[in-house]
């Protein structure tokens, strides 16, 4: 096993899908942005071993050192219909690997995020190119925390990498190669019912009280359910049903 990605061995494992590895970006997801709009088929990848301008959810940014991490995008070609079940493809596709590795108590923070042991092991990134009413093209950006060491870090508590939690190195080309099958299987049924159910399903939140934040404030309530497009259905203590469609969960009461 070797810790390095190798290029060669990237570009040959990953083949005859249409591949771009970089040792150091700004970002995947802008690189993929470009060679959509070039016209990179579906399933197009670019791959980067370090990310210094690593787009995150809500303009936030997401650093990732070199040598530590998986950090790829994916290009697709969706319908307009199907660019909601994004995130849940990503989602799915990530926890599918974990589990497959035997990390222990992989779920779905909604709406992206998926956690070890509660905490973030990896975020989701979608962004669309469209042209009016149609979708030209999606790009699927993902982050997964291997080996980075947050260890006296602002996020210590809140991330976590998949290393230290297993106790064994892992094989980054391995975990890629397994995550584009899982991503190549679910592509054909984005839009699906099978698609969301496996998204919903390992959702960590649902029956719990939890506080969001979102574009119209912060609310308290229990996390009854989510619908179809993916948003979350906050019971207030009031009664009324919020939908919320994006946001920040945390568990519990904020005060
Ligand atoms: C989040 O805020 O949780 C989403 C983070 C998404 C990060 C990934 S890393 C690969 C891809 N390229 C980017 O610039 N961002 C995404």
């Amino acid at each position: 096993m070797s810790l390095m990605l190798i290029p060669e061995r990237v570009y040959s494992a990953v083949a005859p899908r249409p591949v771009r590895f970089y040792e150091r970006v700004d970002s995947t997801n802008e690189l993929a942005l470009e060679w959509l709009r070039q016209g990179a088929e579906t399933g197009s990848v670019i791959i980067a071993d370090e990310q210094v301008k690593g787009r995150g959810r809500l303009g936030r940014a997401w650093y990732t050192p070199p040598g530590t991490a998986l950090i790829l995008s994916v290009i697709l070609r969706p319908a307009s219909s199907e660019i909601q079940q994004l995130t849940m493809l990503g989602a799915v596709a990530i926890c599918e690997l974990l589990e497959h590795i035997g990390a222990p108590d992989v779920g779905i923070k909604w709406p992206n995020d998926v956690q070890l042991l509660g905490r973030k092991v990896s975020g989701i990134l979608p962004e669309v190119v469209w042209s009016g009413r149609h979708v030209d093209g999606a790009v699927l950006g993902m982050g997964i925390n291997v080996r980075i060491d947050f260890a006296g870090t602002a996020l210590a508590d809140r991330a976590i990498s998949i290393e230290p939690v297993l106790g064994r190195l892992i094989d980054r080309l391995d975990a890629l190669v397994y995550l584009l099958n899982r991503i190549d299987e679910w592509t054909p049924q984005l839009g699906t019912k099978a698609l969301f159910d496996a998204w919903r399903e390992r959702l960590n939140m649902l029956g719990r009280r939890v506080t969001v934040v979102g574009a119209d404030g912060m609310l308290t309530g229990w996390a009854e359910t989510v619908d179809e497009d993916g948003a979350l259905r906050v019971k207030t203590d009031d009664g009324t049903i919020h939908r919320v469609i994006a946001g920040d969960v945390v568990l519990g009461s904020s005060s």
